[in-house]
């Protein structure tokens, strides 16, 4: 079982110049300044992860520092993460590498980003050129959440490029997929033993009284199945396009799985509108706390190939409660192994409190501070063995 911590370039690292940071220029999200000065400190994050017990860790290449203009490879920066990767091999460290998480290279962005027709190409050169630097690196994940990307920069519009339709978010959603297509098939040929997915945001959506099931149901298509489905049978459905063929690409799925959304049926939505009843677990941004959900969703799909989670965490100043989450929601993933999904990994979101976004550094996912002190003790191993 890989046990470990993810995390991500652009929330961890400092100082990235990539399509976020004109989102922070233009005053439309918190600075993310030095972050947790990642770029230098990487390999002090050794440390962290061994204290916790943890033999997998999950961190994103930040295409902007290696593709550094269209079809120009800055070399030097690449190396940067090899000389990690390395290090987290002799520390005993399986590396597993994201290649897009959220952010884009300006240059990319500026012309036109995920909406231009030649995006997939363009993301399966990067993958090959840095699957050829790394080719002993044996789990790759090639887009963090299209769902979720495309849902913020093309539907809710609070994220760049700010767009606000689900035609676009559409056609967004099938550019990744055919992206993770093309990054899937130059990493096989690069790399022998390469199993390489897609990290899916995976959410439940419980509908308030019966006509409620109807915007919970068009969520969870268009959210939860449309990408998942996409990848495992390699066919990409309605409406994103009409079962256009792409590799069926998935070794493993990845699940990034923090939530549930309770859905109210409304003549004014289409996917209705978000209840949030009293009494309940949340964390504190406000999103409801839900391990069975977990467990529900691992039973849901027939993944018919490992599953990782890849993303699971809680933003909350207590640390007592970030250990209470992980154990509930370990003995959730038990369950599921117990009846027969094959969950091969657990990744904690986040190893230290980081860059979230439009919340900037208010919410507190990290097992560790941004500085990498301690917030007590936790050991993802000692936690699964006692299950
Ligand atoms: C996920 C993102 C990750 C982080 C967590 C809290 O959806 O992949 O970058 O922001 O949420």
């Amino acid at each position: 079982m890989l046990l470990g911590a993810a995390t991500s370039s652009h929330q961890i690292e400092g100082n990235t110049f990539n399509d976020w940071t004109l989102w922070e220029r233009e005053g439309k999200a918190p600075p993310v300044g030095e972050a947790c000065n990642g770029w230098e400190k990487m390999e002090e994050d050794i440390d962290l992860l061994l204290k916790i017990g943890a033999n997998a860790y999950r961190f994103s290449l930040e295409w902007s520092r290696i593709e550094v203009e269209d079809g120009v490879f800055n070399l030097k920066n690449l190396l940067r993460y090899r000389r990690f990767v390395d290090a987290l091999q002799r520390a005993g460290i399986t590396p597993i590498l994201t290649l897009h998480h959220f952010t884009n290279p300006v240059w990319f962005y500026e012309s036109g980003g995920w909406l231009r027709k030649d995006a997939p190409e363009i993301f399966g050169r990067y993958a090959d050129l840095v699957s050829r630097y790394f080719s002993d690196v044996k789990l790759w994940i090639t887009v963090n959440e299209p769902n979720v990307y495309a849902y913020r920069g093309y539907v809710a519009g609070d994220w760049p490029p700010g767009e606000r339709s689900i035609f676009k978010a559409m056609k967004v959603v099938r550019n990744m997929l055919r992206a993770h297509s093309q990054a899937y098939a130059a990493i096989k040929a690069n790399v022998r033993r390469a199993k390489v997915g897609i990290a899916h945001h995976l959410r439940v959506f419980t509908p308030v009284g019966t006509p409620g099931r109807i915007p919970a149901y068009l969520r969870e298509y268009l959210f939860n199945f449309l990408p998942i489905y996409s990848e495992i049978s390699g066919k990409i459905p309605p409406p994103a396009a009409f079962m256009e063929s792409i590799h069926p690409g998935g070794d493993f799925i990845g699940i990034n799985y923090y939530t549930r959304d309770r859905v109210r049926f409304s003549l004014l939505q289409p996917f209705g509108v978000e209840e949030f009843p009293e009494g309940v677990w949340r964390n504190s941004l406000g999103w409801e706390v839900f391990p069975e959900g977990l467990y529900m969703l691992l039973k849901k799909y027939n993944f018919n190939r490992p599953v990782i989670i890849t993303e699971n965490g809680i933003a909350t100043e207590s640390h007592e409660e970030r250990v209470r989450f992980i154990r509930e929601h370990l003995k959730q993933v038990k369950r599921a192994i117990d009846e027969g999904v094959e969950v091969a990994g657990y990744l904690y979101w986040s190893l230290m409190d980081n860059y979230e976004w439009l919340e900037g550094y208010k919410a507190k996912f990290g097992i560790f501070t941004r500085d990498r002190r301690s917030k007590g003790k936790l050991n993802l191993r000692e936690i699964w063995f006692s299950i």
